[in-house]
């Protein structure tokens, strides 16, 4: 990628602890599978898009809260561990991590619970958003400070209306990049044609639309890969595009590397698979 500048992002969001059950098939309602492979990792939305924009170049501070039990620590191992920033990480007594509760299927879909613990008590008066050129924030804490992350201060704001429900007006109002599925495009409803901003739909495997104002500007496929685990890769997806565009990249340049860095998520297990800038660089030098 040729990057004008390396941006800062302030990601204000989830983190939780994702504990992973393997199965060939997910159960019906009543139905128990006997299979399952357990393994822990770290997780929450919030978490995977700082990691996300982390490895792509982007100078990072993670703004959460977490519990004061031994999974805290264990959530935020990957993100200490590679060098986000930390210092906005806030530790509750008495409350517990955010914990996520996942099963990934052979075909690489997921089913996941999430327990929010301490995300739930992220309440704004808990946030003290830095300046950066960029915010990003998710739905697993409170609407209330993702309103307060979208108004204070003149940063990009990016917000991935995940997972899916409804956004207040005033929120859209300030958000300059709002990435969607199309579950969660159908929980903003009414809004979102009359949204303003740069919108992202992502497809999975179909790969993604970005438009401006209602207009189409760019659409992208993803490269083929081998998935086996869809966990996080919306995760990877809105850092990428948030890193690309904030980058000075071309909405049609930073569309195709958001792809990119969402399918190469799949192919490795957990939540903070996303990909390094040089991976997305290789494979765009190797796709042409
Ligand atoms: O987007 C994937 C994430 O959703 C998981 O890491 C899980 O913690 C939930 O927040």
């Amino acid at each position: 990628m040729t990057a004008e500048r390396t941006p800062s992002i302030a990601v204000v969001g989830s983190v939780n602890l994702d504990i992973v059950a393997r199965v060939q098939q997910f159960p019906v309602p009543g139905e128990t599978v006997t299979d399952a492979v357990v393994e822990r990792f770290p997780g929450g939305k919030g978490a995977n898009q700082a990691l996300a924009a982390h490895r792509l170049g982007a100078r990072v501070s993670m703004l959460a809260c977490v519990g004061d039990d031994p999974a805290a620590d264990e959530a935020l191992s990957v993100l200490r561990d590679e060098g986000v920033d930390l210092s906005g990480c806030q530790r509750l007594a008495g409350v517990s991590t955010g914990l996520a509760l996942i099963l990934v299927a052979a075909s690489g879909e997921n089913q996941i619970v999430v327990a929010p613990g301490a995300n739930a008590a992220f309440e704004p008066a808990r946030l003290a958003l830095p300046e950066v050129d960029a915010a990003i924030c998710q739905l697993e804490v409170p609407m209330a400070t993702v309103h307060r992350a979208a108004t204070a201060g003149r940063h990009f704001f990016c917000l991935n209306a995940a997972p899916a429900r409804a956004v207040p007006g005033e929120v859209l109002d300030h958000t300059d990049l709002l990435v969607v599925n199309e579950v969660e495009a159908a929980a903003i409803g009414d809004q979102l044609p009359g949204f303003r901003g740069l919108l992202a739909v992502t497809q999975g495997a179909r790969g993604a639309m970005l438009s401006r104002d209602g207009r189409e500007i760019a659409r992208a496929s993803p490269p083929a890969v081998e998935v086996v685990d869809t966990t996080g890769a919306g995760d990877a997806f809105t850092a990428a595009l948030t890193v690309a565009l904030v980058s000075g990249l071309d909405p049609q340049a930073a569309l195709a590397r958001a792809c990119a860095a969402g399918a190469l998520a799949t192919t490795r297990l957990g939540a903070q698979s996303s990909p390094l800038a040089a991976e997305l660089d290789h494979l765009g030098a190797t796709l042409g």
